[in-house]
């Protein structure tokens, strides 16, 4: 099999920032995607329904010319969500969730929630009307070693969570622990989850190969290597519950490689294909089109893409850097090669 045809995928998680940075990187995912959800962690964040709309302009003028990407908006949510902001980010035909940052837990959430029984009225307020919750799935007091906050997480929040609000549709994002994937798939209903190419690509050994490596650092931080196995498994199991969400979050070289890096790794620029390499290392294809097209659709109740992407069997090199504001980005496995190429003409 050296080519693959597939309804164009989505990207169910992504970090787009703000102008300049937005028009160094939107490019990428509009050649990659049709669709984004697009994460809401500006600084200032993305609060109300007023700054998601404003912030969907923003990314509507960024696009390259006659690009038909769709981004899908977000709200954040803080101590200070108020109720009628849920209800018309519900209203909204381009608020698609809100995204829950456990305050600390990772780059620009420090708005984010101190404490999460706070928010009962905005999670039933999303429950009743049909608002998804994305979640940054990582407990943050300071005690907890990183490498456990997902579990955590798990047991001391999203457990509670989910008893107390059963129908509030739920995504847990950027899952990296055996935990995890056996969290959702013991789940009975609304509860799904992203799966980042890097975290099917690395153990946390690529942190630390040959010494530190800022560009392998994101959060939650690559798990251990029976960990990736389990994520691996699930995207090319084809449980519904699981799509792809790529994370992408780009920093420049400078904020990376620095005496306190900034979490985040930069993929959109080749983001199918390194899904695909994913899926190639797994042996197993069948799958493919199933997380990265439909899953994520079928779970936010939005149909299918109707145009379809071809990829074919090309060995190519990536580039070790791109431009953008502050210097230059590092892509996910700069300089390496890789198998699978997207064909520009679909
Ligand atoms: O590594 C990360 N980077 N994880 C996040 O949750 C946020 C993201 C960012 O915005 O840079
Ligand atoms: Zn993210």
């Amino acid at each position: 099999m050296d080519e693959i045809s597939l309804i164009r995928p989505d990207d169910w998680h992504l970090h787009l920032r703000d102008s300049p940075f937005l028009e160094a990187v939107v490019g990428d995912s509009a050649r990659q995607f049709a669709r984004a959800i697009v994460m809401p962690n500006l600084v200032p964040p993305v609060r109300s329904c007023a700054d998601a709309l404003a912030y969907r302009e923003r990314i509507l003028a960024a696009l390259p010319p006659a690009s038909r990407f769709e981004p899908l908006m977000t709200l954040y949510l803080t101590d200070n969500t108020r109720v009628d902001e849920i209800r018309a980010a519900s209203e909204s035909a381009h608020v698609y969730g809100a995204k829950l940052y456990p305050a600390g837990a990772t780059t620009n959430s420090d708005a984010g929630v101190t404490d999460l029984e706070r928010l009962d009225a905005v999670f039933d307020a999303m429950q009743k009307h049909g608002l998804v919750l994305q979640v940054h799935g990582e407990a943050t007091e300071p005690g907890i070693d990183v490498f456990d906050r997902e579990k955590v997480f798990i047991e001391r929040s999203l457990e509670r969570i989910r008893n107390d609000f059963p129908a509030l549709r739920i995504v847990f994002e950027h899952v990296t622990t055996r935990d995890a994937v056996d969290y959702v798939l013991a789940a009975d209903a609304n509860l799904a989850a992203t799966i980042t190419p890097h975290h099917l690509l690395i153990n946390r050994n690529a942190m630390f190969a040959g010494g530190l490596r800022p560009h392998h650092f994101c959060l939650p931080v690559a798990k251990r290597e029976e960990h990736r196995q389990a994520l691996v498994a699930a995207a090319t199991g084809g449980d519904p519950r699981f799509f792809a969400g790529t994370d992408s979050a780009p920093h420049s070289r400078a904020a990376k490689e620095s005496a306190c890096g900034c979490a985040g790794i930069y993929s959109a620029h080749s983001a199918i294909e390194l899904y695909a390499e994913a899926f190639e290392l797994a042996g197993d294809f069948e799958q493919f089109e199933a997380f990265m097209s439909r899953h994520g659709a079928d779970y936010y109740g939005l149909p299918h893409n109707r145009e379809r992407i071809r990829i074919s069997r090309r060995d190519w090199q990536l580039p070790d850097s791109l431009p953008c504001p502050d210097g230059e980005l590092v892509p996910f496995r700069a300089g390496d090669r890789l198998r699978w190429k997207l064909d520009a003409d679909g």
